[in-house]
């Protein structure tokens, strides 16, 4: 789901990376209205975040719009992960500079991880950009858009201890209608060396529980059929009334979305090794539909690089955790991310992570090599000394090794059939459906009369390779 040397195998999830970023837009009405032009890059949640964006921008008087020459305001919303993140992003700055140098009184801002963590320095570099948000401050944006129409550049990149959104009600950007991402929490608190996300999200907070099952339920009554909770770590997602009365954990929330009802699928995005626990293991194997799906990252299958990381926990309590999840959910499939080339990484270590791909069967892995983040403790306090032509090397064996394991995970498919709920047309054939299962393998199917997107079906797997699946309808 990230935007550079990512690598999918399996399933790839809902929004495909695109070197463009994904233009959102939603059919709405918007005559008369100024209009905004908004590309994502990076995370699920940047994409989350871009829904509320054109929410708060409703308010403020635009609507959207796919065509960016047509646009009053053009809007970045940015991922700083790794360099080639940013890189990506500064050459479609360019593109928007050349635009503006036509049409002067068109706006640019940007939004997201880079506008946090590169601050007023981006008005510096990029000259033609007027205004400068983070994560925790899209509500100013109105504001800012204000001053920036009477030519003030503005800039807000304040970080809240609090901000969650839980009142705006995201537009669903360029939806199909049927699946939809719910924000649940912001922030990281959990200090991986190699990550920018606490410095750009900043602390991590979690959302009112009633507003996000409030929001599930909206969504069903409008005919979504799957929703997916998005956060950092959502196994930490903790909150309590105001009052103090009631607490509310993350096996707790599953279950109250869980009730919404029966037909609304539950999916959930990222969820930590050290803080999973099986009351979350046993909910989801409670509830039908909560998907049987985790994703897991593991990032190195060797101890010393897992300390090195700061991730907390080593390669036997990963071990355990996957023991866990198929001793308590037998169907479950479970993906992970890793990163190659760490600081100080060994030929040896670096095996160890192919075994440990191997033997956890991911279905799927997104995997990167190691790209050093400024400010970062792995910055500050380790060497960057792999090279990158063996971060890259190592990185292909890493890839090589999860297709095998994908396509062995998919031919076991091949046979059995599985409730898919239909998400639309597939991206070959008009003639064939796509959906997925419940542990998140799209699966294309030829139609059938009678069946629409929002429907479950029953399909069975007929053909597998390691990046997709192919199947009928059965009864
Ligand atoms: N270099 C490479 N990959 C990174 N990730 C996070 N930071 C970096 C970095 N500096 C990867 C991790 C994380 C995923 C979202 O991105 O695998 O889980
Ligand atoms: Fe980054 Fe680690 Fe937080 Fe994930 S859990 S956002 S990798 S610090």
């Amino acid at each position: 789901m990230y935007d550079d040397n990512i690598t999918l195998l399996g399933v790839k999830k809902d929004i495909d990376e695109t070197k463009q970023g994904e233009v959102l837009y939603f059919d709405q009405p918007t005559d008369g209205l100024k209009k905004f032009y908004i590309e994502s890059y990076g995370c699920a949640m940047n994409f989350s975040d871009s829904e509320i964006v054109a929410s708060i921008l409703g308010g403020a008087g635009y609507g959207p719009t796919r065509d960016m020459e047509s646009a009053d305001l053009i809007l970045v919303n940015t991922c700083s992960i790794r360099e080639k993140a940013e890189e990506n992003i500064r050459q479609r700055l360019s593109i928007f500079n050349k635009l503006k140098r036509q049409k002067p009184e068109v706006l640019i801002g940007v939004l997201g991880c880079m506008a946090e963590r590169l601050k007023a320095k981006l008005l510096e570099q990029e000259k033609l950009v007027d205004i400068v948000v983070g994560p925790d401050a899209y509500r100013d944006l109105p504001n800012l858009l204000a001053k920036a129409d009477e030519g003030d550049k503005g800039i807000n990149v304040l970080l809240s201890r609090e901000e969650t959104y839980a009142d705006i009600s995201p537009l669903r950007l360029d939806s199909n209608g049927v699946i939809a991402y719910i924000s649940i929490m912001r922030g990281c608190d959990n200090m991986c060396s190699f990550c920018v996300v606490p410095y750009t999200r900043g602390r991590e907070r979690s959302r009112d529980a009633y507003s996000i099952v409030a929001e599930a339920k909206d969504l069903f009554d409008r005919g979504f059929r799957e929703v997916t909770l998005l956060g950092q770590n959502v196994d930490s997602y903790k909150w309590s009334s105001p009052d103090d009365t009631e607490h509310v954990n993350f096996a707790q929330l599953l279950e109250r979305v869980a009730l919404v009802h029966p037909d609304l699928r539950i999916r959930f995005s990222t969820s930590h090794p050290k803080d999973i626990t099986n009351d979350v293991l046993h909910t989801i194997a409670k509830y039908e539909n909560i998907c049987d799906y985790i994703h897991l990252p593991v990032q190195s299958g060797n101890s010393r690089i897992l300390s090195l990381m700061n991730r907390t926990y080593d390669r036997e309590w990963y071990m355990e955790r996957v023991k866990a999840i198929n001793e308590i959910i037998p169907d479950c499939a479970i993906s992970a991310d890793i990163i190659t080339g760490f600081c100080t990484e060994t030929e040896e270590e670096h095996q160890d992570t192919l075994s440990i791909i191997k033997w956890s069967r991911f279905s799927m892995s997104y995997m990167f090599y190691y790209s050093e983040r400024p400010g970062t403790p792995a910055a500050k306090k380790l060497q960057d000394d792999v090279p990158e032509e063996i971060k890259k090397r190592r990185l292909q064996e890493v890839v090589d090794c999860q297709r095998l394991v994908s396509l062995e995970h998919n031919l076991a498919d091949v046979g059995k059939v599985f409730k898919v709920l239909v998400e639309g047309d597939s991206k070959k054939s008009d003639q064939d459906f796509k959906g997925r299962n419940s542990q998140n393998k799209m699966i294309n199917f030829p139609k059938v009369d009678g069946v629409k997107p929002g429907d479950y079906v029953m399909v069975e797997v007929t053909v597998a390779n390691a990046g997709t699946l192919k199947g009928k309808v059965v009864n």
